[in-house]
């Protein structure tokens, strides 16, 4: 074997030959490419929130321009209370109260009521400190507060609780109370007025609660069959107002649309004079006929139920 000087370095690569064929560049550079992949994947890594960074500035809408529409609820019946009671803190009551906040509460307004839950950190303007006396826009007294609970702040991501029971949101009150510097008195004047506003004494009935977007389609769909007896009318009395089979309807009816409305609900009148006139003759006097319709003769109830029954499938 042949022995190696470890100084002469000439002996180990040979530049000559390395220069002569290119691909053997790339074992001479190639730590390069890996000290530089490490530094640039270590400054991504370190700078993460930066180079990540949208550019693209985010739009912010504000929602409280656009009107909402009501949400679905179901009606609920509050029952009276007795109001001199139920304005006086005790245990039980708080302790009630702070249950009801942390689950329905806590998120927004934080376990400690300090305005910090999780839920609350992207609202603007932020949850309610109820430790602070300060910015408080209905007020921190019995019926401020319930009022905010019955309507909720506009525009604010504070929305009504309308829905529970006058025993819940008092016990929700005295636990926000109970965690509050100072708390505020009520004069005897606020607490009849409150009773007063929400009828909490007498107690009411909250009735089931739609859209107005769904209302409005029900409303269309049901006025359907109104809409198309109008039609059939108006084309009778254009095309056949001289047909005394025709007269004779008019004649017979309280309510021409009514009557459509009724013939249009059920095919058991065509079949024969009988069927038609039993027909009628249930409900005689919401059905849009007049009782004189059971006084036709045979000739005449025939051509009338003829006539009629042309107009409906
Ligand atoms: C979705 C988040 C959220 C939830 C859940 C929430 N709140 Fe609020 N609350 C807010 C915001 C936001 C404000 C501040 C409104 C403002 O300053 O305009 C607020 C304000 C309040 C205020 C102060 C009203 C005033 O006069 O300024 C009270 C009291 C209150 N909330 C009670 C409650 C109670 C009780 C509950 C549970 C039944 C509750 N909140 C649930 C977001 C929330």
């Amino acid at each position: 074997m042949e022995e190696r000087n470890p100084n002469k370095i000439e002996e180990e690569i040979d530049f000559q030959a390395v220069a002569k064929t290119p691909i053997r560049w790339f074992g001479l550079i190639y730590p390069y490419f890996i000290v530089l992949i490490i530094f640039g994947g270590l400054y991504y890594v370190v700078n993460l929130d930066n180079v990540a960074l949208n550019k693209i500035k985010p739009q912010y809408v504000d929602s409280t321009k656009f009107p909402k529409d009501i949400t679905a609820k179901k009606g609920v019946i509050l029952a009276g209370v007795n109001i001199a009671e139920i304005v006086k803190p005790d245990d039980k009551i708080i302790a009630k109260g702070k249950e009801l906040y942390k689950s329905t509460c806590s998120s927004c307004h934080g376990e400690e009521g300090k305005g910090d839950g999780a839920a609350g950190s992207a609202l603007n303007p932020k949850p309610r400190n109820f430790s602070s006396k300060d910015a408080w826009i209905n007020g921190r007294k019995i019926a401020d507060i319930y009022k905010t609970l019955e309507e909720g702040i506009p525009g604010s991501g504070m929305v009504a609780y309308e829905y529970l029971p006058v025993e819940d949101k008092f016990a929700l009150i005295h636990f926000i109370q109970s965690i509050m510097p100072d708390i505020p008195q009520n004069t005897a004047e606020e607490l009849a007025l409150l009773d007063d506003t929400y009828s909490l004494s007498k107690g009411r009935i909250m009735p089931n609660q739609i859209p107005v977007a769904k209302a409005l389609k029900i409303l269309s769909k049901e006025s359907e069959p109104v809409h198309e007896a109008n039609m059939l009318i108006a084309s009778l009395i254009e095309t056949h107002k001289s047909d005394p089979n025709f007269n004779v309807f008019d004649r017979v009816c309280s309510n021409k649309q009514r009557a459509i409305i009724y013939l249009q609900k059920s095919n058991i009148w065509k079949s024969s004079n009988s069927s038609f006139a039993n027909y009628i003759a249930s409900n005689i006097n919401n059905n849009g006929f007049k009782p004189l319709a059971l006084k036709l003769n045979d000739e005449q109830l025939n051509g009338m139920r003829s006539f009629l029954a042309r107009f409906f499938e």
